[in-house]
């Protein structure tokens, strides 16, 4: 692990605090002085800052099923965000045995729009929110889509293929598209271009009415949670997502 991120996570700093403590030479890494935030720690090293030997805190990982109406981000001026649930306590389930949750540090691992419902994730931990939303990761996510047409034929296979949507340089990668009912469709896409799916129907001269992602990586992780109610992951579905 980095030296910055150790110590952003386990020193409760900002990267700019970090960069700051570093050059006033306040960070030693076990016992030697640090001189860069980009210093990788091995397995074994101890961080002191001011002397004081800083304790490695676990990361926290939640999932959400998020509502209608809320916002995918860290403050809105007129709409409830995620996390307002978490600041409220809305969890089902037990809470870890470790430390609280410090919600001023929760990254939205990949948004949703306001009107999109389903599985979202959080994290204070941004390698695995990188791991799990760089493009290079083709992490696979899964929606339910009602929509306003009955599905056209050959959609399947144009999905299959990608095309490329207005304003865009490259075609999308291959999604999966199965048809549940004549207006209904489950797909699988695994890249997250702004407003993707309800631009890929636009395209396809469709209208999304509603989406709801159900799973991530093939985990359905929202089961038994009503929307609005979140819970932590296990270490075993935090290994798997990423
Ligand atoms: N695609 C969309 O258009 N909206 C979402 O919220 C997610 C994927």
């Amino acid at each position: 692990m980095r030296l910055d991120r150790f110590l952003i996570h386990n020193a409760n700093i900002s990267s700019q605090e970090c960069l700051a403590l570093i050059k006033a030479a306040r960070v030693h890494v076990s016992g030697i002085l640090a001189e860069s935030v980009a210093q990788l720690l091995e397995e074994g090293d101890t961080v002191s800052l001011d002397g004081q030997s800083l304790q490695s805190k676990a990361f926290n990982y939640l999932v959400i099923n998020k509502p209608a109406g809320v916002v995918s981000a860290r403050a809105d001026k007129t709409h409830s965000t995620v996390l307002d649930f978490i600041k409220a306590g809305n969890f089902v389930g037990e809470l870890p045995k470790f430390e609280a949750i410090n919600i001023g540090k929760l990254q939205i691992v990949g948004r949703l729009d306001i009107d999109t419902t389903g599985l979202l994730l959080l994290t204070d931990d941004g390698e695995w929110n990188y791991r799990l939303t760089a493009p290079e990761h083709h992490c696979v996510k899964t929606y339910r889509v009602q929509l306003n047409s009955e599905l056209a034929d050959g959609l399947v296979e144009k999905f299959a293929e990608g095309f490329l949507l207005q304003g865009e340089q490259s075609k999308t990668l291959p999604a999966k598209l199965e048809q549940v009912a004549p207006k209904e469709v489950l797909l699988s896409i695994s890249e997250g271009r702004y407003h993707q799916i309800k631009r890929m129907f636009k395209a396809s001269k469709n209208r999304v009415v509603r989406l709801h992602r159900e799973s991530i990586a093939g985990l359905d992780l929202i089961e038994g949670l009503s929307p609005g109610q979140f819970r932590f992951l296990s270490a075993e579905e935090v290994a798997r997502l990423g």
